[in-house]
This record gives structure tokens, sequence and C-alpha cells, in this order.
């Protein structure tokens, strides 16, 4: 066994013991749903991607640092584990026209995705009134300057995790992985290597 899977062991162990008990038995049993960590990831901003990051990062979960706002965007709307998208700029207005954590006057500060998708907002960033409009500019294709924009029509009345709703393939009775680009087959991004840290060596 190499050093960076016995680091994760490690880390896992601390995880667990820090998650076990946080006094909420839903929260407890919807945080036992998620599984544990993948082997080779450190607990960190590139872990478990998709997942509903607040259910750990939010009030009553217990994981530092404490969240207002979290998800993972994706390339395309397909239900297996999806291509994630780096450097889309997320752009959330709250319920007082604040953006991103700045007046409405202000310019927002830019919030990028990283190499598996992830983007968050501490609480002592962002600590929003609900509730919440959302948009996401998306590089036309990795690398690119060009974005385009992609807006959520209804607004997100107190769930801040992303992936509490945007699960999977879309269907009736969920909106699916937030996406880039609608088909699939159109879709310049590729999977993130091995210099990613959210993906396992
Ligand atoms: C099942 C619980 C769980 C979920 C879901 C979860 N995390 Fe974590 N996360 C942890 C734990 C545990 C740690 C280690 C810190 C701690 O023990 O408080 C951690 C650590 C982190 C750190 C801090 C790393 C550091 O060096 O300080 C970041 C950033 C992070 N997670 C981001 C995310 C993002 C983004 C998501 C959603 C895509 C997410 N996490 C989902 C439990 C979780
Ligand atoms: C409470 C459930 C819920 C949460 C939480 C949520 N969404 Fe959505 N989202 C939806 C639904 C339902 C739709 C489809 C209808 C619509 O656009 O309002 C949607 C649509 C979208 C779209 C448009 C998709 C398209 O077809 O172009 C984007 C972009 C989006 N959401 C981004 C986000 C982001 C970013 C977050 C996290 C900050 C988020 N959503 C959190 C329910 C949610």
């Amino acid at each position: 066994m190499n050093a960076l899977h016995f680091g994760s062991i490690v880390a896992f162990a601390s995880a667990t013991a820090a998650l076990v008990g946080c006094g909420n038995p839903v929260v407890d049993v919807k945080v036992a749903a998620l599984g544990g960590e993948v082997l080779g990831v450190e607990p960190s901003e590139f872990h478990r991607p998709g997942q509903p990051c607040l259910e750990c990062h939010g009030v009553y979960g217990g994981a530092s640092p404490q969240m207002s706002i979290a998800g993972t965007i994706f390339a395309a709307p397909i239900d297996k584990l999806p291509t994630p998208v780096e450097h889309v700029n997320i752009v959330i207005t709250d319920a007082f026209g604040n953006k991103n954590g700045k007046g409405p006057t202000e310019t927002p500060p830019e919030r990028k995705t990283n190499c598996v998708g992830n983007f968050f907002f501490t609480r002592d960033e962002f600590d929003p009134g609900f509730p919440l409009e959302a948009k996401i500019e998306c590089p036309t294709k990795p690398g690119s300057v060009d974005t385009t924009g992609r807006y959520m029509s209804s607004r997100i009345s107190r769930e801040g995790s992303c992936g509490g709703c945007h699960q999977g393939a879309r269907d009736q009775g969920s909106p699916g992985w937030i996406y880039c680009v609608e088909d699939p087959t159109l879709s310049p991004f590729k999977p993130p290597g091995t210099e990613c840290p959210g993906v396992p060596r």
C-alpha cells in the first residue's frame, strides 16, 4: 500500500468520527446513504462530485468548512457518471439582490468550478437570504473565455445543495444533473485526468 492510500484511509477514519452522531437522525441517515470516501481522493474540494454537499457541510452536518451553497456542474445530462466541467462561473443572487456574497451594486466575484466540477461558498463568504436565483456561465469549450449562460427559471426556496435536487438523469421527478451542453454528442468536454486531485490514481 502506498503513502497516498494510507493517507486517505486515515483521513476517512477522522472524517467518519467527525460525522457520527451529529444529533440529527434525519441528517445521519442521509449522510450514511452517501457512502464513504473514494479511495485515493482526500476529503477536500475535489471529493464527492454531484453529492448534496450541505448534508455534511451544512449547519447540522458537522463537516468543516460550513457551506451555504455548493454543487457540481457537468457536461451533459446523462445518467451514468457524467463528465464534470471546470471553470464554469456560478452566479447566485439572493433575496436581497446580493450576488456571490457582494452587495447588489458591487461587482460579484467570480466563483468557478474546479476540475471535478465542484464549487462552494462558505457561510462566512456568503450567508444568503432565500430564495435564490442561480445562473451558470459555461465555457463554450475547454479553456475558452467565451461562455454560454444557463439560468434556473424557478427560485431555490431553501436548499443550499444543488445536488439536493439535481441528481442523475432528467425525468419527471428530477431536473437531473446541472449541465452545460444539452446534447451529449456535441459536448467538447473530456473527463479529467489523474492530475486532478478528484481522480483516484
Ligand atoms: C458525506 C459527507 C460529505 C459530503 C456529502 C461532502 N463532504 Fe466535503 N468533507 C467532508 C468531511 C468529513 C471533510 C473533512 C473535514 C472535516 O472532517 O470536518 C470534508 C472536507 C471538505 C473540504 C475541506 C478540505 C480542507 O482541506 O479543509 C472541502 C472544501 C469540501 N469537503 C468540499 C465538499 C464539496 C464541494 C462537496 C459536495 C460536492 C462535499 N464536500 C461533500 C464530508 C463531506
Ligand atoms: C429545490 C430544488 C433545486 C435546487 C436546490 C436547485 N435546483 Fe436548479 N433546477 C431545479 C428545477 C426543478 C429545474 C428545472 C426548472 C427550472 O429551470 O426552474 C432547475 C433548473 C436549473 C438550471 C437550468 C437547466 C437547464 O435546463 O438549462 C440550472 C442552470 C440550474 N437549475 C442550476 C442550479 C444551481 C447552480 C443550483 C445550486 C446553487 C441549483 N440549480 C439548485 C431545481 C433545483
